[in-house]
């Protein structure tokens, strides 16, 4: 069979990646690279692929089935239509979006467009956040009631990493849409209304003008409060560049994750484990090639092409959270609690 052929648009640190994993699957074939930088024609020589300009210029030129976008949070709407308008399947990265109408406008392009299309929630495909979700389900910890959801980045991210575009984002959509995600299927419920406080005063005080960090009391169906705190302005002395955990506490038991240490500790009436994850997490080299969450998504993608099936990640389902990222920035805003309708 041929070979599904993809271009990738947006190629910075996340696209060279999305470069590389398609490169590497049996069923994919990466043939072109689009980005405004003309320096990351390098990613595309690296592969073997064509470099353009302008994702119009690659669709001018290439017949490509599948686009992937990795532009910056608040640059996917334009590339995810262009690619949905050229009738391409598309893989994009999180968050779906940084406004309500962006985010709205990407569900019903690729709602009408009758072409698979993937947020890459890549942390579902964590072998430790499964077992979580199987833990969940399983009832061990019985009715989840309240989930305490942190991340943290060292301030080199928006300093450094992300700095031509980190005042254009926030933690919210560019650390916490993961976690939003997660808890959000951990829970398989809908979240009802958002609190949201910020932080600030570091970052404006080197020209950037974005929160240093958040916190955000979301209220879920069926009484669940929740807890998602996000921050980027660690020292960069600290050992990880992005570092969190996670608690949730049930009806009949808690559970810790701990991300650096990879351990789920769980305790309910029955007792105590700790189960500690080794294996690839998000994209580890193995054999040469990219291994781990990220490939897993990649591939849940191809396999949806291949069966015409709806990701468990396309914009329609995981809408919600981007809907819910907007209800935070309007919180922060208005300093009012807002009703998810
Ligand atoms: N899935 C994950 O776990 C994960 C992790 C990190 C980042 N991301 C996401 O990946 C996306 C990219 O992040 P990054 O760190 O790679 O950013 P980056 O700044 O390193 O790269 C973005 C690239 O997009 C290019 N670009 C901007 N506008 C463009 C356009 N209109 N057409 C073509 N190219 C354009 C830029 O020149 C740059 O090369 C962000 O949305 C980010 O949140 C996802």
């Amino acid at each position: 069979m041929a070979k599904l052929q993809v271009a990738v648009v947006g190629a910075g640190i996340l696209g060279s990646r999305h470069a590389r994993v398609f490169h590497e699957q049996p069923e994919t074939e990466l043939v072109a690279v689009a980005d405004l930088n003309p320096e990351r024609k390098q990613v595309a020589d690296r592969f073997g692929a064509k470099f353009y300009p302008s994702i119009e210029a690659m669709l001018a030129n290439e017949t490509v089935d599948a686009v992937a976008v990795a532009t910056p949070d608040h640059l996917h709407r334009e590339p995810v239509l262009a690619a949905l308008q050229a009738g391409k399947h598309v893989f994009m990265e999180k968050p779906l979006a940084t406004t309500r109408d962006d985010a709205r406008a990407i569900a019903a392009a690729a709602a009408a467009s009758k072409r698979i299309v993937m947020v890459n929630y890549s942390q579902r495909f964590v072998a430790d956040h499964v077992w979580i979700k199987q833990a969940i389900d399983a009832g061990l910890l019985g009715k989840p009631q309240m989930v305490i959801a942190v991340k943290f980045d060292t301030i080199s991210v928006p300093t450094a990493m992300i700095r031509g575009w980190s005042a254009q984002t926030s933690p919210i959509y560019f650390m916490s849409s993961h976690d939003l995600d997660l808890v959000y299927w951990f829970l398989g419920t809908l979240p009802r209304e958002v609190f949201a406080h910020e932080t600030r005063g570091t970052l404006d005080a080197q020209g950037i003008a974005v929160h240093d960090g958040l916190n955000a009391l979301i209220q879920f169906e069926g009484g669940v409060s929740t807890n998602f705190h996000s921050s980027w302005i660690h020292p960069n002395t600290y050992p990880r560049v992005s570092d969190g955990y996670l608690q949730i506490i049930g009806s009949e038991g808690a559970l810790m994750y701990n991300n650096r240490t990879r351990a789920v500790e769980l305790f309910n009436g029955k007792g105590g484990q700790k189960v500690e994850f080794t294996g690839p997490h998000t994209a580890d080299e193995v054999n040469g090639k990219i291994t781990g969450a990220f490939t897993e998504s990649v591939r849940h993608f191809i396999s949806c092409i291949a069966d015409s099936r709806e990701p468990m990640t396309s914009p329609r389902r995981t809408l919600i959270v981007a809907e819910t990222q907007a209800a935070v920035i309007e919180s922060l805003r208005s300093k009012q609690p807002v009703v998810l309708k």
